[in-house]
């Protein structure tokens, strides 16, 4: 059975705009996120405070987090690998951050240079200063249905790094399949690995659309429980350290597919088709949302 309500977490001017090799310039991720507070996302992820040489696209952090309208009953969180960027992060006024583990060694090394067994290390020493803070934490896990560098990904492995991130003190857990390799039949194996050692009601899914099994993928999350679902406006998106990883599901094919479910977002799809238009002509690309494409009048 299908939740009754699902929470959207929009990951588009974070997921969908670090990957852009053009610096795509402040006053346009400013617009975007507030086009998506308009449309009525209950989470916008902002932006990132990783480092600059890392990902030049997210330098801006600072100012795109303190140039948003904050909506009343919206959270902006947004991403923080290590505790300078927390501390970045909460100087420019984050109420909610995100951490960044993976399933996946090799990528754990690649996407933000140390260990798992390190990066767990790091992931507390931010949630014990949030807690302190009262900020809330999100985490996610990478590469749960594969990996660019190792190929396959044990669900217990996934099960084991989540359940971590739960007891650390994570209010809701990510599961991304970053490079969008999965499909049904290994999200079902993932999910009940993972549903054994933490509670359904903390778990979000993440499904990049490389292989176009992303709508496939989240579909079987729902029917197992699952209630938060990342997407992207205009399926914009990839990451850097996974290379030829697409975008995410996007959000305008997701709203679709749960109003026709019957299942509430409290997302406007019109004002959403609207803030997929105005970032994919400030990018100068065609929207990757099927959705976009078949009410395009053009
Ligand atoms: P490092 O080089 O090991 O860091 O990078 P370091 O601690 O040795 O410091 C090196 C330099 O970076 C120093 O500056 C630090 O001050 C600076 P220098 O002395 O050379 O001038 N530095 C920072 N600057 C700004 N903000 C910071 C910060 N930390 C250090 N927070 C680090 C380690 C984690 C910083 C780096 O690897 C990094 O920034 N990685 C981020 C990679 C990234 O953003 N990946 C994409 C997001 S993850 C994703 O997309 C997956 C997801 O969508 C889910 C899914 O799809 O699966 C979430
Ligand atoms: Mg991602």
């Amino acid at each position: 059975t299908f939740p009754k309500r699902v929470k959207i977490v929009e990951v588009g001017p974070r997921d969908g705009l670090q990957n852009e090799k053009n610096i795509v310039p402040t006053p346009v991720k400013i617009k975007l996120i507030d086009m998506l507070s308009e449309a009525g996302l209950p989470v916008v992820e902002a932006t990132s405070f990783v480092s600059p040489k890392w990902v030049p696209q997210m330098a801006d952090h600072a100012e795109v987090l303190k140039g948003i309208q904050k909506f009343p009953g919206i959270n902006y969180p947004v991403l923080t690998p290590n505790f300078k960027g927390f501390q970045a992060a909460v100087a420019a006024g984050a109420k909610e951050v995100a951490i960044f583990g993976a399933a996946s060694e090799l990528f754990t090394k690649k996407n933000i240079n140390c260990s798992i067994d390190e990066s767990l290390q790091r992931f507390d020493e931010i949630l014990k200063a949030a807690r302190a803070a009262s900020i809330s934490v999100r985490g996610y896990v990478s590469c749960v249905l594969g990996c660019p560098y190792e190929g396959k990904i044990s669900p217990a492995k996934v099960a084991e790094v989540t359940k971590k991130l739960y007891s650390m003190g994570c209010y809701e857990i990510s599961l991304g399949d970053t490079i969008g390799v999965g499909t049904p039949g290994a999200m079902k194996d993932m999910l009940s690995a993972v549903l054994h050692e933490v509670p359904v009601t903390a778990l979000a899914v993440h499904c990049h659309d490389t292989y176009g099994q992303a709508l496939a993928n989240t579909l079987t999350a729902l029917q197992m429980g699952v209630s938060v679902v990342d997407s992207s406006v205009a399926g914009l998106g990839g990451c850097p350290y996974a290379q030829g990883a697409s975008g995410n599901l996007a959000t305008e094919d997701l709203v679709y597919m749960l109003t026709g479910l019957g299942i509430q977002t409290g997302v406007n799809l019109q004002k959403l088709l609207e803030a997929g238009a105005f970032i994919c002509q400030a990018l100068n690309r065609r929207t990757n949302s099927k959705v976009a494409q078949a009410t395009c009048k053009l």
